[in-house]
């Protein structure tokens, strides 16, 4: 075991949860929800890339753990089964496994940041909520979306906006995961770890632009260090936050507001949620220049490492007004009012409220190929 990080929720100490992690601790996954004492049905959701290669072994340790009956929702990969659809095919498969109504189901999601969200959605719902753990398989998951309680399916083009916070028992991760994971969805996920070095860790930042070969050809030592690192701002952030309501939890967004536009102007098809955020992170760069808030330096370190992650730096496959349209749709816009998480420099962000649409629609020009 490399790790254990503890997220501790004010509100009350017994929805307070352990972030495991360590490698080559996948078989023993049942093992240490055994301890957690959740119910003793378990129900496994998971997408099909991730079931093939990890499936089995799973829902192996966690009968070899005492589960009793173990079912299993299997949804295709990728983000288009983030859905409703998926929501009630799932609810469906888990209605069939309790058809007799007293199981004591436990939800336990295995994937990236679409199996973990829907899954947990599902989770938070069924039966108006059974507990659930996270078993995230991606650099996404492990850094971010598999941490924090937010559970979520996309409706049309608003991405996560039918959703709940509901937090897990445990998330459980396996780095070495790592090993299988398409080097595409890999940078994705470095994408997110380069967000944690603005928003708060002028050392990680530092630590990344340093190793970035390293990181590219899956050096797990480098990840031992960064990932641990980046749970550890999550988990805190989380704590002081935990629903978003105080302006600390905000700070994640950062490079969100049009990583999220980005994605949904080019149909969630083009760039991989990573990449979106990547080039959402630049154009609130740009826009914090524009604003004098941002060093013309400090935004060439930010383009400079995001090229070097093998992340894209310039965007195509949409218009400039498709993407600020996209944005409208933004949950953290009120009334009408946009609101921003900008750079002042490496290691510190702030909100901006109420940017003329003339500078965010520049910095968005800036970045077209
Ligand atoms: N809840 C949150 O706080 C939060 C935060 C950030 C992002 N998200 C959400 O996460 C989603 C993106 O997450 P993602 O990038 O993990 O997507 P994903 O779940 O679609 O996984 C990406 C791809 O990698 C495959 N895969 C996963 N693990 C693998 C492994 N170990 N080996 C081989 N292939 C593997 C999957 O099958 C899929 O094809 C988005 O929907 C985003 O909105 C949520």
């Amino acid at each position: 075991m490399l790790k254990t990080i503890r997220v501790k929720l004010n509100t009350s100490s017994n929805r307070s949860y352990s972030i495991i992690i360590g490698r080559g601790i996948l078989g023993a996954a049942g093992k240490a929800l055994k301890k957690l004492g959740v119910g003793k049905d378990l129900f496994l959701i998971t997408d099909s890339n991730v079931n093939r290669l990890y499936g089995r072994a799973v829902l192996s340790s966690f009968k070899r753990a005492g589960f009793k009956g173990t079912g299993k929702s299997v949804i295709k990969a990728g983000e288009p089964s983030k859905s409703l659809a998926s929501f009630a095919k799932i609810q469906n498969a888990l209605y069939g496994f309790d058809r007799s109504g007293d199981r004591q189901i436990t939800i336990a999601t295995l994937g990236g940041g679409v199996p973990g969200d829907l899954g947990g959605f599902v989770a938070g719902t069924y039966k108006r909520g059974v507990s659930f753990i996270q078993i995230p398989t991606t650099l996404l998951g492990f850094v971010d979306c598999g941490l924090g309680g937010k559970t979520a399916v996309n409706f049309r083009e608003a991405k996560n906006s039918i959703g709940i916070f509901w937090q897990p028992k445990m998330v459980y991760m396996d780095l070495e995961a790592l090993k299988t994971l398409p080097l595409r969805e890999l940078k994705s996920g470095l994408a997110e770890t380069l967000k944690y070095g603005v928003i708060s860790d002028p050392r990680l930042f530092d630590y990344l632009e340093f190793n970035s070969d390293r990181l590219l050809a899956l050096d797990m030592a480098v990840y031992e260090k960064i990932i641990p690192a980046c749970v550890k701002i999550k988990a805190d952030v989380t704590s002081a936050d935990e629903r978003d309501e105080k302006d600390i939890r905000i700070m994640l967004n950062f490079g969100h507001t049009a990583g999220h536009a980005i994605e949904a102007a080019t149909n969630y098809k083009k760039y991989t949620h990573g990449e979106a955020i990547a080039l959402g992170m630049l154009i609130a760069g740009q826009i914090a220049k524009e604003l004098g808030l941002f060093k013309e330096a400090d935004l060439f370190r930010l383009e400079n490492l995001t090229e070097n992650l093998g992340l894209p730096v310039k965007l195509s496959g949409c218009k400039v007004s498709s993407v600020l349209n996209a944005m409208k749709h933004d949950k953290k816009f009120k009334s009408g009012v946009n609101r921003f998480i900008l750079p002042v420099k490496i290691g510190s962000c702030k909100v901006v409220n109420n940017i003329p649409e003339k500078v965010i629609a520049k910095a968005i020009k800036s970045r077209m190929a």
